[in-house]
């Protein structure tokens, strides 16, 4: 038996003929950039995150550099980022020119909180960008209610939350103004790159509309200098047909997951981050720690089970970071986790069969 860490493939069967009818859609219609799908899909996410603005965008990483441009920021303001997360949240900042300011995770939820953000505020902090790790929301309220009280701009990385929620209000719909991605193995996923950016803000809204448009709302008129960042028509079309799937397969990671860790919880030192219970999990990645991670995965590889690391080194350990000045040691938990983290298989469509043969190998490997 093999359980790879992830297939796409159960879900795409199930849509198949609606994606093959989105695709014939868009090509019969022949138009292919910023027509009726993109609007489309941008009414029914911006209503899913119960947000009024959506702004679809070509990727994640476009999301997040567009959101905090049209927030104004830019060389010589700092943007405060969790340290444990993926480059892209980083790459956007040093985009905007703007200066990275990294905060240390908490040991039990691997997200940061007021906590770890507070004492690197300074006058020169814009931003601060919580990311929804593995499908967890950051303590988002609280986040924004210390950042409003400070005039800081909240910009929450949604990438891996889509459908995630906090006291009732789903990620995404929190911060000021908030990226996505719709990288393929996102909950929602495109067949493809794509992004959004989500805002209550009409001036935000119009500001982004124009920034991925190289800056322009009418034709051939340029107000600012933007960027290409659309996203296409296809793109639109498809994400429209998962959008309508994307609770139902959000309840099933979330039921799989619980029974993962029912079972797991208690063995060896398998250690799963915390939810609060006002908190909506969508378990993009279901992960856990272990001092053990390195030979339970060469163990696992020969019973021919897939897992994951998420993140082996973290940004500020990255060579494309050197310059920021971070040494090693400088946020001593999110090094702790990026040693011992694993991401255990996981997606819609897993199945009894491969979850029970997954756990059943873990449990064994704690018995050795
Ligand atoms: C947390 C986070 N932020 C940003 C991104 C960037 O998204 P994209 O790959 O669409 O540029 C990703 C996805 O890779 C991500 O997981």
């Amino acid at each position: 038996m093999r359980v790879p860490f992830l297939s796409l493939q159960p879900q795409q069967e199930l849509i198949r003929e609606e994606l093959e009818k989105g695709f014939k859609k868009v090509l019969d219609g022949s138009q292919y950039i910023l027509g009726k799908e993109v609007k489309a899909f941008e009414q029914a996410y911006a209503e899913y995150s119960g947000t009024r603005h959506c702004i679809a965008v070509a990727n994640g990483m476009d999301a997040l550099t567009i959101a905090l441009s049209v927030l104004g920021i830019g060389s010589g303001d700092e943007v405060i980022v969790p340290a444990l997360t993926c480059a892209p949240t980083w790459m956007a900042v040093a985009r905007t020119g703007a200066t990275i300011v990294a905060a240390d995770v908490d040991e039990k939820t691997f997200n940061v909180t007021v906590d770890t953000i507070a004492p690197l505020v300074s006058r020169k902090t814009k931003a601060i960008v919580p990311v929804n790790l593995y499908g967890r929301p950051a303590d988002l309220e609280r986040i924004v209610d210390f950042a409003s009280s400070k005039n800081i701009f909240v910009v929450e990385d949604n990438a891996q939350g889509h459908g995630a929620a906090i006291s009732g209000k789903k990620t995404g719909s929190v911060g000021h103004i908030n990226a996505t991605s719709f990288y393929p193995t996102k909950n929602l996923g495109a067949l493809g790159d794509g992004g959004a950016i989500t805002t209550n803000d009409y001036e935000l809204n119009q500001k982004a509309r124009s920034f991925r448009n190289y800056g322009s709302t009418a034709r051939f008129q340029h107000e600012v200098i933007g960027i290409n960042s659309r996203l296409d028509e296809l793109q639109a079309a498809f994400l429209r047909v998962k959008l309508r799937h994307l609770d139902a397969w959000n309840e099933e990671r979330r039921t799989l997951a619980h029974k993962i860790q029912r079972e797991l919880i208690g063995v060896g030192d398998l250690f799963f981050p915390e939810d609060a219970s006002s908190v909506y999990s969508v378990y993009h990645l279901l992960v856990a720690t272990t001092q053990k991670r390195d030979s339970l995965r060469s163990f696992l590889q020969q019973q021919e089970i897939e897992m994951d690391i998420h993140y082996p080194l973290p940004p500020h350990l990255q060579k494309a970071f050197a310059r920021r000045g971070y040494a090693s040691g400088s946020f001593p938990v999110t090094e702790k986790i990026c040693h011992q983290i694993l991401s255990l298989p996981l997606w819609p469509g897993m199945g009894e069969e491969n979850t029970n043969y997954m756990v059943d190998q873990v449990k064994r490997f704690f018995k050795k």
